[in-house]
């Protein structure tokens, strides 16, 4: 990489964002290990020996190895507060392995994942967590299943449910503004309480851009998103503007 190009990444707004986002970590850091320790990490191998990796799996889908998801959960839970936070009721939307929804349990929440019963080493691993979920697949322009309750906080981290159907040349059909209108409003008028909050978190495109196009930007900014590097958080309410925690450490 040139030098221009390696100095204007050390200086861009989400080198700075990311540094602040650390910043704020350090200044309430959380043990990653006492959380780790009450995991059964032999049970884990286990369940990927009986649901090996696909041939070309990328790395990150290694979910057996605990040590990395929870400290990539124990992050998104600090940048969320949740680590100080009274105890909530959390819905995590595609939670996946589970490991979120555990490490919420370990600062005191109570959660429900939703997901689809596709992978069988999510089936096996959120059922070692004892994280419960709701089998159920989000489609555009659909209301999401009826759950009995409210809950302070939804997420959605690693989003994937917004791909349609991929295109000979590997790219996404994803929603349009039209869906994700929709599903927020969805989300906001069944599922959150008055004061609750949405937090939508995004893989980055393929060629390393933001998720947020300037089209989607603005779709979100309009539903009233406050937007920080690869999330977008919602209020119940469309007429406030949530607060991450990274304003204030
Ligand atoms: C990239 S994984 C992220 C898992 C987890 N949230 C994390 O960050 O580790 C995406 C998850 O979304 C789920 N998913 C994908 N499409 C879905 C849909 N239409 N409805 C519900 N879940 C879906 C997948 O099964 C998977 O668990």
């Amino acid at each position: 990489m040139q030098l221009s190009r390696k100095f204007q990444k050390l200086f861009s707004v989400d080198a700075i964002e990311s540094f602040w986002e650390h910043a704020c970590r350090w200044t309430h850091p959380v043990n990653s290990r006492r959380i780790l320790a009450t995991l059964d990490r032999s049970e884990l191998a286990k369940l990927r020996d009986q649901y090996p990796h696909r041939p070309n799996a990328r790395k990150i889908n290694a979910y057996e190895n605990a040590a990395y998801w929870i400290g990539i959960n124990v992050e998104r839970a600090q940048d969320l507060r949740l680590d100080r936070s009274p105890p909530l009721r959390i819905l995590d939307l595609g939670c996946g392995a589970g490991y979120f929804l555990y490490v919420c349990r370990f600062f005191g929440h109570e959660g429900l994942g939703l997901d689809t019963d596709e992978e069988p080493l999510f089936r096996g691993t959120t059922e070692l967590l004892n994280v419960r979920r709701v089998v159920s697949r989000i489609h555009p322009q659909v209301s999401l299943p009826e759950l009995g309750e409210k809950f302070d906080l939804v997420t959605a981290h690693r989003v994937c449910f917004h791909r349609v159907a991929r295109r000979a040349n590997g790219e996404w059909n994803e929603w349009a503004p039209a869906d994700w209108k929709f599903f927020i409003d969805d989300i906001r008028t069944r599922l959150l309480k008055p004061n609750g909050r949405l937090l939508l978190d995004f893989n980055p495109r393929p060629n390393g851009s933001s998720f947020f196009t300037s089209e989607l930007r603005a779709c979100f900014l309009a539903q009233g998103a406050r937007i920080f590097r690869s999330k977008a958080l919602f209020a119940a309410d469309p007429n406030q503007r949530p607060r991450f925690r990274q304003t204030r450490c």
